[in-house]
């Protein structure tokens, strides 16, 4: 059975951190002897440059038919005075709905070797293992109406609508219930339920959801409370479940509890589990074209990919057993740099990673 992943670099950092998980990719491929076929296509800014759209027809169409998608990053101020619909986001936006990729896991682990890399205390986050799920493609991302228009008078007034079904709030619960059970059996629910209906909504169909996972505590928190909960006391969660901007926006956060978010992959996936993977952050224009980015989120990413979308678990573990061994070596990227470490380059962490496999 041949399985084809479509590698899809982007734009700024996206190339050069892809290119060191592509390395890896292959060396798993040829050492777990995974049979793996690779492609690669244009989304975002570079297909803009292109093709003149930030999703090619054909890179859709390729995407709809491989196993699993490896996506650097998309953006930068080159495009960010393109209309909406014409932007490099649109790209990564029309992947996640166009192939239904509702369930984004974003792991939020601390590797021990980084205690020191975190802004936060090591006592506070050492030990750190919380899985955020994010809804991805719904919420105030996809709702309609959506537009600037102009007013009686003239002003003009930007508006979004914040809407979700119940069967869109039921199935990424049921992702996360399940993630839950799978791990230390706690699950909690990030809403704004005491001002939007929609989410009052939410927290009803969460709660309705726990009767089918009696094994499964679930609790609820106010958004707001816990952004301040994830810096003051993050051990307390094991997954959170939340809806597409809150889990944006949770989801930095939590990267940084983890030294860097040169440091968080993600896995989207849809019901038929064909997924795709892609590190938390984006096309970083600030050090694009450096050669100094941190390619291991996407290099975990890769490990993701395996594990969630080809059912190489074997092999998943060993990219992540490679980074720790990197990460033991005492060689760090600029963003997780510390005292007493060897700095190093995207290229030089990737040939690392590649040595210790
Ligand atoms: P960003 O994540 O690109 O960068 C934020 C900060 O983190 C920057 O200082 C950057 O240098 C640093 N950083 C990010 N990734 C890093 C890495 N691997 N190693 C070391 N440092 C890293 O966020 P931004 O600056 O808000 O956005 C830049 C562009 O990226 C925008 O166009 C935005 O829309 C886009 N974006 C894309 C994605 C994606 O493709 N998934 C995600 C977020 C943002
Ligand atoms: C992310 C990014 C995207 C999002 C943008 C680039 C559309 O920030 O993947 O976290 O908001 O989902
Ligand atoms: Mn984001």
């Amino acid at each position: 059975m041949s399985r084809t992943v479509l590698m899809l670099p982007g734009d700024g950092i996206g190339p050069e951190i892809v290119a060191e998980a592509e390395k890896v990719l292959h060396r798993i491929n040829d050492s777990f002897e995974l049979g793996l076929s690779f492609e690669s296509g244009l989304v975002g800014g570079a297909a803009i440059d292109e093709t003149g759209e930030p999703l090619p027809n054909e890179t859709l169409e390729r995407a709809r038919k491989v196993d699993a998608i490896l996506l650097g990053a998309v953006g930068g101020p080159k495009w960010d005075k393109l209309e909406m619909a014409k932007r490099p986001e649109k790209g990564l936006l029309g992947l996640r709905s166009n192939l239904e990729l509702f369930a984004n896991l974003r792991p939020a682990i601390l590797y021990p070797q980084l205690a020191s890399a975190s802004s936060l205390k090591p006592e506070v986050v050492s030990g750190l293992d919380i899985m955020i799920v994010r809804e991805l493609t719904g919420g105030i991302y996809f709702g309609q109406p959506r537009g600037i228009r102009e007013l009686e008078g003239g002003e003009r007034q930007g508006f979004n609508t914040y809407v979700y079904s119940e069967s869109e709030i039921r199935r990424i619960g049921r992702v996360a219930f399940e993630a839950a059970r799978q791990r230390k059996g706690r699950l909690c629910s990030v809403d704004k339920a005491n001002v939007l209906e929609v989410t009052v909504l939410w927290r009803e169909i969460m709660d309705e959801l726990a009767g089918e996972y009696p094994d499964v505590e679930l609790s609820h928190m106010y958004v707001d409370n816990a952004a301040m909960q994830l810096v003051r006391a993050p051990k307390q969660f094991d997954v959170i479940v939340t809806g597409n901007m809150f889990g944006d926006i949770l989801s930095d956060e939590a990267a940084m509890l983890t030294g860097s978010i040169g440091m968080l992959p993600s896995a989207s996936l849809n019901s038929e589990k064909q997924g795709m993977y892609e590190p938390c952050h984006g096309s970083a224009p600030d050090i694009a074209g450096q050669g100094i980015a941190n390619p291991l989120a996407t290099i975990l990413s890769g490990a993701m990919m395996l594990r969630y979308s080809l059912g190489e678990e074997e092999a998943a573990k060993a990219i992540e057993a490679a980074v720790s061994k990197v990460l033991d070596q005492g060689l760090r990227t600029a963003d997780i740099m510390s005292e007493g470490a060897r700095q190093v380059s995207t290229r030089e962490m990737g040939e690392a990673v590649l040595a210790a496999l």
